[in-house]
């Protein structure tokens, strides 16, 4: 079957490891399934793990994707839920099994016309969703749903304040609309002036370069970028605020600002991907308030290398989609 493959780790090239050819059939372990994909969708992650973070070379060739929406060997319309883990190992959170593993990081991924997954991992799509819509989901929305919803403390009615960093990014794009139809005020800052634009098309209540001064200090930052908008973040909370943390993508080592998260009590959150159950409730969410996740493209796997150049080069708004058909 035609797949998107990691065939080689480059720290400083990461497309130069990238196979796009023939793969083996997935051979589906007994309480697994095989998922014929109707669409998938990019992550940072397919960069991070050409790049060698959290894929050892003993484990290549390894087809690349998180994230995707097919229809089971039984017929079933459904979204892949991408984490592989044991809830009852993590005290009823599978994300929180120390030897959970992301589809892609020990077993191949969702670039592929099929994909092996286990059962329990299946959400039914709704119909109301397109299939390019449902493969933005597993990871950057439900990272997203996860930071806003679950662990940022801001209100469930609503009328809280929230700064996302990035505003271009998957998970950054999907947390701003998931803050808008929870009610809250939502910041955004962006590198690109277009991006900018965008998010306040997108319904940001204000859009601001990196690093601006706010109007108001934020309940809560939702933050993906990691060094280079750091000390922005904590600047920008109000006493007692939150940051929640899931990625670092322009660098893992931001100045700690101790004192300042100290003397204002401030709390840093990590958060990473959400549980099956936060899927489907993330899936209701969608159906229930209309938002849908903003697709800047979608290509035929065969010419994924250009989805791969585009998220390299930080030219996304968004997500970029995959389909095998
Ligand atoms: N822990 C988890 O479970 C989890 C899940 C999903 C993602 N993540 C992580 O979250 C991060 C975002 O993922 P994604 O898939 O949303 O990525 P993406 O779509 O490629 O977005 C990249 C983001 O980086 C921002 N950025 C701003 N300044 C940057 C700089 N100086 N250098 C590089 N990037 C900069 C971009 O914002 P502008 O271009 O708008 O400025 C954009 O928000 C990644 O690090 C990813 O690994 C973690």
């Amino acid at each position: 079957m035609l797949a998107v493959a990691a065939v080689a780790l480059h720290p400083d090239s990461p497309l130069d490891g990238l196979d796009i050819g023939d793969r083996p059939e997935p051979t589906p372990p007994d309480g697994w399934t095989t998922v014929e994909v109707r669409a998938a969708s990019l992550n940072h992650h397919d960069l991070f793990s050409l790049r060698g973070v959290g894929l050892p070379a003993d484990r290549l060739p390894m087809i690349l994707g998180c994230d995707a929406a097919g229809v089971t060997a039984e017929g079933e319309e459904v979204v892949v839920h991408a984490v592989i883990g044991d809830p009852a190992a993590g005290g009823g959170d599978e994300t929180l099994d120390p030897r959970r593993t992301l589809l892609s990081e020990l077993h191949p991924g969702t670039l592929a016309q099929r994909v092996a997954v286990p059962r329990r991992n299946l959400v039914p799509k709704p119909a109301e969703l397109s299939w390019e819509e449902a493969a933005c989901l597993p990871t950057a929305w439900l990272t997203a749903y996860r930071m806003v919803v679950s662990r940022s403390g801001l209100p469930a009615a609503g009328g809280g304040s929230v700064l996302v960093q990035g505003a271009g990014g998957g998970v950054a794009t999907a947390a701003l609309l998931i803050a808008k139809a929870a009610g809250h005020t939502v910041f955004v800052t962006s590198r690109d002036e277009d991006k900018r634009r965008r998010a306040a098309a997108l319904g940001a209540d204000a859009v601001f370069e990196p690093g601006a001064r706010l109007p108001a200090r934020v309940d809560a930052v939702i933050e993906t970028v990691g060094a280079a908008t750091w000390g922005h973040s904590v600047r920008s909370l109000r006493p007692g605020g939150r940051i929640v943390v899931s990625g670092a993508t322009s660098g893992p080592n931001p100045p700690a600002e101790l004192t300042r998260i100290f003397f204002l009590q401030l709390s840093v959150i990590g958060s990473t991907m959400g549980s099956r159950g936060e899927l489907a409730d993330l899936v209701g969410f969608l159906a229930r308030t209309g938002i849908r996740p903003p697709v800047q493209e979608v290509r035929p796997l065969a010419q994924a290398r250009g989805a791969f150049e585009r998220l390299a080069a930080g030219d996304v708004f968004g997500k970029l989609v995959l389909v095998p058909g």
